[in-house]
């Protein structure tokens, strides 16, 4: 069905959209969205998690002055809820990122655009608030790396997020056996420039794994480089492990999303939510942590925020909200998202986000 002009009547919550996109989306093109990875176990982790956290409300707390504001990386952040950074949207909904980045600025949203964006950089971020991020994608080609970035700067973004956790991606059986394929008019519209990274011949013996997909996956010595190249702050997105948290941060990195891609990178990684308090613990109060992976609601945003996240980004929500309404769809799904992170906090008697630390998770004796 073609997506609508309209806020559909039948949507009372930002989850809602997930639902209704099954009849904006082909079978095939619902299952390569909704997927996770092979036979999807951090995918459920992922919801299990968010769904396993009981909140504590307190009484009586005074909540009139309350708001979403804060501070993230030097710049204001009206509310935590950003827009993860998604492939080719243009799969979903003919406007695509353009459609995503009205949104983002008619709802103060932060958006972070992808590398493997259907819609291009330079025609995306005008339609952005001032709040616009680029994620990061190593190319083969450093040369092309590094017009990335500078691409990135010119469209006055203001964090470069780089993603390590996908040098491979594999797909998930669900959407292998729905027998998906990407349509031909759906183009990563930043690299068409680039040439084509040059096909690996393997040796008898090599594996297609080690010395092929990987041969060309970023390292250390990557990430220093990049770091040499840009005055912007990096983020490194993917990050699921205390060790590599404080390695990350020792070496200069500006901020970290813990996430494992919303159940897409290793099948059987923990979920996000559930590592997020040893991170937390292991870079102090005061350094960046975002969180995604299963983020369905404000109370989830809630759940990410009291784990020890100081913003949370929004994935798939925004790609089904983008199939069912385009731009009104997305800027709908994210007010209704605010809204339902705002009464939330009211319920649990938080009137600011420094109110909502692990004090507010519910844990009975035996978890303690
Ligand atoms: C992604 N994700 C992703 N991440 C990234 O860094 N670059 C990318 O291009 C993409 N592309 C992408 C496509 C699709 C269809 C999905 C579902 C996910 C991961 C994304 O940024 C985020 O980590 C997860 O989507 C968060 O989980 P939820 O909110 O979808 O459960």
């Amino acid at each position: 069905m073609a997506a609508l002009n309209s806020i559909p009547g039948e949507v009372h919550c930002a989850q809602d959209y997930e639902i209704l996109a099954r009849h904006f989306l082909s079978e095939a093109d619902y299952a390569y969205i909704a997927g996770g990875c092979g036979r999807d176990s951090t995918l459920r982790a992922n919801r299990e998690a968010f769904d396993s956290v009981r909140l504590w409300p307190r009484l009586l707390r005074d909540v009139r002055h309350g708001h979403l504001a804060s501070t993230l990386l030097g710049h204001a952040l009206p509310h935590p809820i950003m827009l993860a950074p998604l492939a080719y949207q243009t799969l979903a909904h003919p406007q695509g990122e353009i459609d995503v980045a009205r949104a983002a600025a008619a709802t103060d949203s932060c958006l972070i655009l992808s590398t493997l964006s259907g819609r291009s950089i330079e025609e995306t971020m005008p339609h952005a608030g001032e709040a616009r991020w680029f994620q990061l994608y190593f190319q083969a080609d450093q040369a092309a790396t590094l017009d990335l970035v500078r691409r990135a700067e010119s469209a006055a973004c203001q964090v470069l997020v780089v993603t390590l956790d996908t040098a491979i991606k594999l797909p998930s059986l669900g959407a292998l056996r729905s027998g998906f394929s990407m349509p031909a008019r759906v183009v990563a519209a930043n690299l068409t420039n680039y040439r084509a990274p040059a096909q690996l011949a393997l040796a008898r013996g090599q594996s297609r794994i080690f010395q092929g997909a990987m041969a060309g996956a970023p390292n250390l010595d990557d990430l220093r480089w990049l770091l040499g190249q840009t005055r912007l702050p990096i983020v490194v997105k993917g990050v699921l492990h205390p060790e590599d948290a404080l390695m990350l941060k020792a070496m200069g990195i500006a901020g970290l999303v813990v996430s494992n891609h919303g159940g897409r990178s290793l099948d059987g990684a923990p979920a996000s939510l559930e590592v997020l308090p040893a991170i937390r613990a292991a870079v102090g109060p005061g350094y960046p942590l975002l969180l995604d992976s299963g983020v369905r609601s404000g109370t989830d945003i809630f759940r990410g925020l009291a784990a020890g996240a100081n913003a949370v980004l929004v994935g798939r929500l925004q790609v089904y909200a983008l199939a069912v309404a385009g731009a009104l769809g997305v800027a709908h799904m994210l007010r209704l998202l605010r809204e339902e992170l705002e009464a939330c906090m009211a319920q649990a008697g938080c009137a600011t986000l420094a109110d909502i630390g692990p004090q507010m998770i519910y844990r009975n004796k035996d978890e303690a």
